[in-house]
């Protein structure tokens, strides 16, 4: 049992983490970038900048707590509709990011992985994209996922296009279709449904993330924009998420 006393210049109140009962997959929508930047006046991609550096804490925490799945939405199907210079400034991001953090990283066991149609990306980040899968693919410490050109709807769609080819090529029959089945065909082939999934800025909505892998996922909202989010507020979600009674549709 870890006990986490938050200073009282954070927090009045104390809570515990059952270090036991950890959440194996936390999956996190990073909300709030452009209205932190509108409070502080400055252009929305100094609030996606800002947002960069709350991955780097949160990482670094969810690696220090034993966190072994880490998924992190940064760019959906839908936000191509955003200003063409946002848009170029998040990818831009994105590459800086890799390159700035794949050493440190690759040191701390962290492995790399996209969700998405990565096709669509721009050369430069395919490139740097796949050099950091390339390096880090035998950690084992945590998973980090990034979701990227995601939707959970074109996902299934996905799925549901390979899933009628490989019957029409004879790879496998429609008796086998099962949910199990199904999973093998989505970008999270292989890694666990999200325990939690965290929605910080005060949306409370799924955005088209992880449709089907969250069916039994515990949510947890919180108004700090994105780049205001702190460890402690990582830790504050899980001791929540910890006291929530998980049944999966049975009755205990
Ligand atoms: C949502 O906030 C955030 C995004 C669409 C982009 C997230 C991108 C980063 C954190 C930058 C770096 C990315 C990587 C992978 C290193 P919003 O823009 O919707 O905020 P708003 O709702 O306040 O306008």
């Amino acid at each position: 049992m870890l006990k986490i006393f938050r200073t009282k210049k954070e927090h009045k109140e104390d809570f515990e983490l059952d270090m036991d009962n950890m959440p194996n997959h936390i999956a996190i929508i990073m909300d709030g970038n452009g209205r932190w930047a509108k409070e502080q006046s400055l252009p929305r991609s100094m609030g996606h900048k800002a947002g960069m550096e709350t991955i780097r804490l949160i990482l670094k925490e969810a690696t220090r707590l034993g966190i072994k799945n880490l998924t992190l939405y940064a760019f959906s199907t839908e936000n191509w509709s955003r200003p063409k210079d946002e848009v170029g400034a998040i990818m831009n991001l994105l590459v800086t990011y890799l390159k700035k953090e794949l050493r440190e990283c690759h040191e701390n066991g962290v492995r790399m992985n996209v969700l998405g149609d990565t096709s669509k990306l721009p050369a430069e980040c395919q490139k740097v994209l796949n050099e950091a899968i390339e390096t880090t693919k035998n950690n084992i410490k945590i998973n980090l996922n990034f979701a990227l050109n995601y939707g959970g709807r074109d996902e299934i769609v996905r799925a549901i296009k390979l899933i009628s080819s490989d019957i029409k090529n004879n790879k496998i029959s429609e008796e086998e279709i099962n949910e199990k089945l199904v999973e093998k065909y989505l970008y999270t082939k292989g890694i666990p449904d999200p325990d939690l999934i965290i929605r910080p800025s005060g949306e409370q909505r799924l955005s088209n993330f992880l449709l089907w892998q969250c069916a039994y996922s515990e949510f947890w909202y919180s108004n700090i924009n994105w780049p205001d989010f702190k460890e402690v507020d990582l830790k504050r979600a899980i001791a929540d998420y910890q006291n929530r009674d998980r049944r999966f549709g049975k009755v205990k």
